[in-house]
């Protein structure tokens, strides 16, 4: 069984995420760190516990970490996940016995990390802020680590949050830089627009379907991704409907899901007016660098479809 660790900004699609890794039994979720993103890192740790209580899942362990990026970017995205985060559904859940952990997830995640040494994937779904800080504690941490996939970083030149840039790097680009430049290992990373594609996003009538299952599980999220549903499906018009984060937690207990990759050498633009928090991939090695992650290409939606029919049951 892999252990996983989770970093997130719950968040309707980290929370999906994380409903799919509570629901396969090939890994084991150690623990969940939260950070600023989508809403305040406070919170962030409400819907993690919201999450993990739908799930009868309260016994894993949530951790506060970073309250702010580190320099600049700082944003949220409730115009998309809600003021709440979750859609602003309104869900009543009684969850005031459950406590977030008193240690900061920063240190928390090193400790988890040496005390499992190479037998953690963690899993990035968030700005990068945690990680960033935790590298900075432990520069070995990567080394230390079974496999890193982060959600995050775009190839093309075109944002969702920013002209450029996509929102998990744009709301920490300095977080972003410091992990792609120190992180010592290969990490994969889903960027944005693998999640633009048709081929990685799933058809309505399969969504359609799937929100109806007949379950507890199945209630919340579709009380939770109201919010999304409506950009994605009226505003925006998308053939298809995308998450990002549900995506990214695929490939990582599924390798069947990636269709295709490319080992590049990428960096995270700092300075630009425009540019800052856009993730630059050396297309054609003009920077003379070795290629320092493996980047998602192609998604296979029909491998993933199985895993997300699953994770709606209710054992
Ligand atoms: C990322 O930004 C956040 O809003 C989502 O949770 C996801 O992690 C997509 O750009
Ligand atoms: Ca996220």
């Amino acid at each position: 069984i892999r252990k996983l660790i989770i970093d997130v900004d719950t968040g309707v699609d980290d929370a999906q995420a994380i409903m799919l890794a509570l629901s396969c039994t090939e890994v084991e979720v150690v623990a969940i760190t939260c950070v600023s993103g989508n809403v305040h890192v406070d919170q962030v740790c409400t819907n993690t516990i919201k999450v993990l209580a739908a799930c009868g899942r309260l016994d894993i362990p949530v951790y506060r970490g970073a309250d702010k990026s580190l320099i600049g970017g700082g944003m949220e995205a409730t115009h998309y996940h809600g003021v709440d985060g979750l859609s602003d559904a309104g869900i009543e859940m009684d969850v005031s016995g459950t406590k977030v952990q008193k240690e900061h997830a920063v240190p928390a995640i090193i400790k988890l990390v040496n005390q499992y040494p190479e037998e953690i994937t963690l899993v990035a779904l968030a700005p990068l802020t945690n990680i960033a800080l935790a590298i900075r504690q432990d520069p070995g941490l990567g080394r230390k680590l079974a496999g890193v996939t982060i959600m995050g970083g775009n190839t093309q030149g075109v944002g969702n949050s920013t002209v450029c840039a996509e929102f998990n790097f744009a709301a920490d680009p300095d977080a972003a830089f410091v992990v792609l430049q120190e992180l010592n290992v290969r990490p994969t990373i889903l960027p944005w627009e693998v999640n633009l594609s048709g081929t990685s996003c799933q058809p309505w009538d399969w969504f359609d379907e799937w929100i109806k299952t007949d379950s507890e599980k199945a209630r919340f999220m579709k009380a939770i991704v109201q919010l999304p549903v409506h950009r994605q499906r009226v505003v925006g018009k998308m053939p298809f409907y995308r998450s990002c984060d549900l995506s990214a937690m695929a490939t990582v207990i599924d390798p069947e899901v990636i269709a295709e990759t490319q080992e590049v050498y990428a960096t995270v633009e700092l300075a630009g007016n425009y540019t800052r928090g856009m993730m630059v991939v050396d297309w054609n090695g003009r920077l003379g660098k070795s290629t320092n992650l493996t980047l998602v290409k192609e998604f296979n939606p029909g491998k993933a479809r199985p895993h997300f029919e699953r994770m709606l049951l209710d054992v």
